[in-house]
């Protein structure tokens, strides 16, 4: 019996994945097909695939020409199989030719005609989603340069106010982008907005683009009022908007497994949080604080996320420390008192600490070194060493095109993240805005 395999995402489920499949059959007696698992896509920097695996396997299935599934889950699964099955044609289209010849040690390689004028990018692409963007803050840079990975957008212009177009801090690919004089304009060309203005000015076009009905994805954080955050939030409901707080943390693979171990009672009942975020920005200080403000507000919300995630928003005190330099808090320490379990965070924007995260729990802990908002890493840690576990995770680039993915899949499916919620949200801005009032806050 002649075994043939043959691999593949299959989002989309099209033609011309009918037809490889087919001719796949055609070459031997037994066809095995590989589908891809959802994180062995995005570990291979495969984003925005929109059909479940299980979706994408019936879709194979369906076929009938399929005698047997395998999900790939890691690179060099390749091999592995072919020698398992005892396989002895791979198979694969044209658009990989060359690709897999280092196989033929392994079993015969043979790549098929590809079908020509479709594939699952073209037909995700048909309903791009338009997105224009609000502000141009250097953050921009690294936005534009990230949205690249994402497939599914078009960035069709910006928008500026004057001011800050003439600014220092522009971002230099803004120029490259159609520029809008006139909001309006822009808002009648896109089907959602990326804002990222100061944020003493970031409620007002969050209003403005909500009531133009787009889609809005904001720089962080949200805002500093609660009040005006509980109300654009119910206007995006009620509107049936996605409006979404790019805190890249909260939308990256690693976070979400380290908060699922967390919360698995594998370290036992949490009792502690440690979290930090510190910069030295010198010169770009003053940039900073007149996009956000002090530390607390251009930062506190990495190390606020991660101890409402792990111990809920039900916390019965918070207090501040701030060190202040020309009433700008440039060192902040926030501590907060559950009824059995206690956080702690510091936050600077002009001093330097380990930038780590510490989870402790009754049976041990768990470890995330410095950059712990960009999670790659994180130990379990126990008094016996032997049980210790490390876990590693792919970070692709600056993080930010997981916040677009998800940004995008919300758009689609109409729903509210569950990664980063409208209640995180809420929770974020209540701790911000605490601090403004001068609530338990100690100043030094
Ligand atoms: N394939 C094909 N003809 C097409 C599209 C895909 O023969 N028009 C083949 C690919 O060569 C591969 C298999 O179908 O052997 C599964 O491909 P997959 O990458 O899942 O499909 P694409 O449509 O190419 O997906 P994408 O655009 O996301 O790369």
């Amino acid at each position: 019996m002649k075994k043939v395999i043959t691999y593949g995402t299959y989002d989309l489920f099209h033609e011309g994945h009918y037809n490889l499949l087919k001719n796949a059959k055609a070459l031997g007696d037994y066809l095995i097909v590989g589908v891809t698992s959802d994180y062995f896509d995005k570990s291979r920097g495969k984003f925005n695939v929109r059909d479940s695996l299980m979706q994408r396997i019936d879709n194979v299935r369906a076929t009938g020409f399929a005698d047997e599934i395998v999900v790939e889950e890691y690179f060099g699964q390749k091999i592995d199989d072919i020698k398992r099955f005892n396989v002895d044609i791979f198979t694969v289209g044209s658009d990989w030719e060359g690709y897999f010849d280092y196989l033929n040690e392994y079993c015969a390689v043979h790549y098929l005609p590809r079908t020509q004028g479709i594939s699952s990018t073209q037909i995700r692409n048909a309903d791009n989603v338009r997105l224009g963007i609000i502000g141009n803050e250097l953050i921009l840079d690294r936005f534009l340069d990230e949205s690249k990975f994402v497939s599914g957008i078009d960035v069709v212009g910006g928008f500026a106010e004057v001011d800050s177009i003439d600014g220092d801090f522009k971002s230099s690919q803004f120029d490259a982008l159609t520029k809008y004089a006139d909001i309006d304009a822009l808002f009648d060309d896109v089907d959602a907005v990326y804002i990222n203005i100061p944020l003493s000015r970031r409620d007002a076009y969050i209003e403005k683009a909500l009531a133009a009905k787009k889609h809005v994805l904001t720089e962080f954080p949200f805002s500093s009022d609660t009040k005006n955050t509980i109300r654009l939030i119910e206007k995006a409901k009620t509107s049936g908007l996605v409006l979404m707080e790019g805190l890249k943390t909260a939308y990256t693979p690693a976070f979400s497994k380290l908060i699922a171990m967390a919360r698995s009672g594998q370290i036992g009942k949490i009792f502690n949080i440690e979290a930090n975020f510190t910069q030295v920005l010198g010169d770009g200080l003053e940039n900073q604080v007149r996009i956000a403000g002090g530390s607390i507000l251009s930062l506190a919300a990495y190390p606020l996320l991660a101890i409402f995630k792990l111990l809920g928003f039900d916390y019965n005190r918070v207090d501040f420390i701030s060190h202040k330099v020309d009433d700008i808090d440039i060192l902040s320490k926030i501590n907060f008192i559950y009824d059995d379990a206690m956080a702690s965070a510091t936050v600077a924007i002009n001093a330097k600490a380990e930038g780590d995260l510490v989870i402790s729990g009754s049976k041990g802990y768990i470890y995330v070194p410095a950059p712990w908002w960009k999670t790659e890493f994180f130990e379990l840690r126990f008094e016996d060493v032997n049980l210790n576990r490390k876990y590693f995770y792919k970070f692709e680039g600056e993080g930010l095109r997981y916040e677009l993915v998800e940004f995008l899949k919300c758009i689609r499916e109409n729903s509210e993240s569950f990664l980063m919620s409208h209640q995180d949200t809420i929770e974020e801005v209540r701790v911000l805005d605490k601090f403004l009032s001068n609530e338990n806050v100690i100043i030094i």
